[in-house]
């Protein structure tokens, strides 16, 4: 297939390019699904830490490696931000297409035995989104969103909830793994558990993002990295949720590839949740009702 390095393709061939590199790269990440869910039968892989605390298998950068080769083999040239052989993030302010894959998100989950696990691939264009793909291998459910095109679970159109008000929201974050970054986030999650129906940790940003998306959770907010989240903002905001950061993103890396501060949300509650959360990194009073 012929590398895009600009936007200067017509746009229908454009849409048969993108709907065509979805196609193979659901291939690609049902590839990764299938050795995920092996390893957990087989239980014969290896634990390391990277990092100092945050857990690593060797599955992970096996299927890292799997999904880099098959980007090279369709899409020889092309740049790729994976997180366990190609973390540099240098790559996010360079002009051109970019591949941006999580082979496991959900490290912890998946090392405990737990389903909430999935593979994150995204493909952006000068930093913007143009597919996103998070398939959950244990559940086997399969998230995809083409730009401008919708959002699906197992090629059924998805769309968020219609939640408007914030006390009747269910409400998704994470933790960093490292430790001492943690306080001000329970001050934030102190602040919302007590403005909103209730709390999830699921530890999977992708299908986090993912499950707003299709209305099981209402909103999710947290800080993480490209590959944790590229794809499944995609399809939330495909979706109809309403994407964006707590604070003005720094000039120079893409809005769409930011991780910091992320807010994604039914449309009517962004706003109210986005207050409370950030009344708690101003270091406001609790106010209960
Ligand atoms: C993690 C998950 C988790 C989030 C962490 C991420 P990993 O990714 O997305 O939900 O809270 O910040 O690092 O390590 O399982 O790929
Ligand atoms: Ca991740
Ligand atoms: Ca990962």
């Amino acid at each position: 297939m012929t590398p895009v390095s600009n936007r200067q393709i017509p746009p229908k061939e454009f849409d048969v390019e993108r709907r065509q590199r979805l196609e193979q790269m659901i291939q690609i990440a049902r590839e990764a699904g299938d050795m995920i869910r092996q390893a957990r039968e087989a239980q014969d892989f290896s634990h390391q830490y990277k990092g100092g605390d945050e857990l690593v298998t060797e599955v992970d950068v096996a299927v890292d490696r799997h999904i880099a080769a098959a980007i090279d083999h369709h899409f020889p040239g092309e740049a790729k931000l994976t997180e366990e052989l190609a973390p540099d993030r240098s790559q996010l302010t360079e002009k051109g297409p970019l591949w941006i894959v999580d082979p496991i998100d959900g490290t912890v989950n998946f090392a405990y035995g737990h389903a909430h696990v999935a593979v994150s691939i995204a493909w952006a264009i000068e930093g913007e989104v143009q597919i996103g793909i998070v398939y959950a291998p244990f559940l086997d459910e399969l998230f995809t969103a083409v730009r401008g095109e919708g959002a699906e679970l197992n090629g059924q159109s998805i769309t968020c909830s219609t939640a408007d008000s914030l006390e009747r929201s269910l409400v998704a974050t994470g933790f960093p793994y490292a430790r001492d970054k943690r306080a001000p986030l329970i001050r934030r999650l102190n602040h919302v558990v007590h403005h909103c129906r209730d709390i999830r940790r699921n530890g999977s940003a992708a299908l986090d993002l993912c499950h707003v998306g299709c209305g099981r959770l209402d909103a999710y907010y947290e800080s993480v990295s490209p590959w944790d989240f590229a794809a499944g903002l995609l399809i939330a905001r495909e979706a109809g949720a309403r994407t964006g950061h707590l604070y003005a993103c720094p000039d120079g890396i893409p809005e769409e590839l930011y991780g910091e501060n992320l807010l994604v949300a039914a449309p009517a509650i962004h706003q109210a949740l986005g207050d409370v959360v950030r009344a708690a990194d101003a270091g406001k009073r609790l106010e209960l009702d």
